[in-house]
């Protein structure tokens, strides 16, 4: 099996409406950022598309740093621990914060890295998110930007994998039930 598309039983966003949104979205944080000097950190390995289309989007005085954490491992279902497996690279203290993340789910993730970083010492940690599951929140999270709010359905592609694979879909889109048999 070669082509991707045959695994896809819908898309939820297209190629055209994830470039338009990003591009409103971007406009809207460039007003909020524009005196900040902001620190965008992408969250490895879901997030690498969504930063590099939301930072060009955004045309601030800005820049970048990645942190990796642990999260689903090959399954769909959140374990609820989060441990940190690859760091950023510089200090924060004072810095404003944007947390730039794929989904936002049951919570668990960004809850633990915005304490993170304000242990840290950053003045301000906002999150950008491209989509919003609301409906399966664990932990209280309010993301200050959000691209989508999702239905209850695991997503994949524009970065988001599942079984690390799909992540270069270019749409937003929804797995065959067959292709998860197994798990
Ligand atoms: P939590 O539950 O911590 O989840 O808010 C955030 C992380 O979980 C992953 N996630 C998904 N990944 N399709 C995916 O490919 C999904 O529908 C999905 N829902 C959650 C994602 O890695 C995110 O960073
Ligand atoms: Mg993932």
């Amino acid at each position: 099996m070669t082509n991707m598309d045959q695994d896809i039983l819908k898309i939820l966003y297209t190629e055209e409406e994830i470039a338009s949104r990003i591009h409103a979205l971007g406009a809207q944080m460039y007003e909020d950022l524009k005196d900040k000097e902001p620190l965008f950190i992408s969250v490895l390995r879901g997030a690498f598309i969504f930063m590099a289309d939301i930072v060009r989007a955004c045309q601030v005085r800005s820049d970048v740093e990645f942190i990796a954490v642990s999260s689903y491992g090959s399954g769909t279902s959140s374990t609820g621990a989060v441990k940190i497996t690859h760091d950023i690279q510089q200090d924060i203290t004072g810095r404003n914060l944007v947390v730039i993340e794929d989904i936002l789910d049951s919570g668990n993730t960004l809850h633990f890295l915005k304490q993170y970083f304000m242990t840290k010492g950053a003045a301000s940690v906002s999150i950008c998110t491209l989509m919003d599951k609301p409906s399966r929140r664990a932990k209280q999270v309010i993301p200050d930007y959000v691209g989508f709010t999702v239905p209850d359905e695991f997503v994949v592609g524009y970065g988001l994998d599942y079984d690390q694979k799909y992540r270069n879909l270019p749409y937003i889109g929804v797995l065959k039930p067959e292709v998860y048999e197994g798990d």
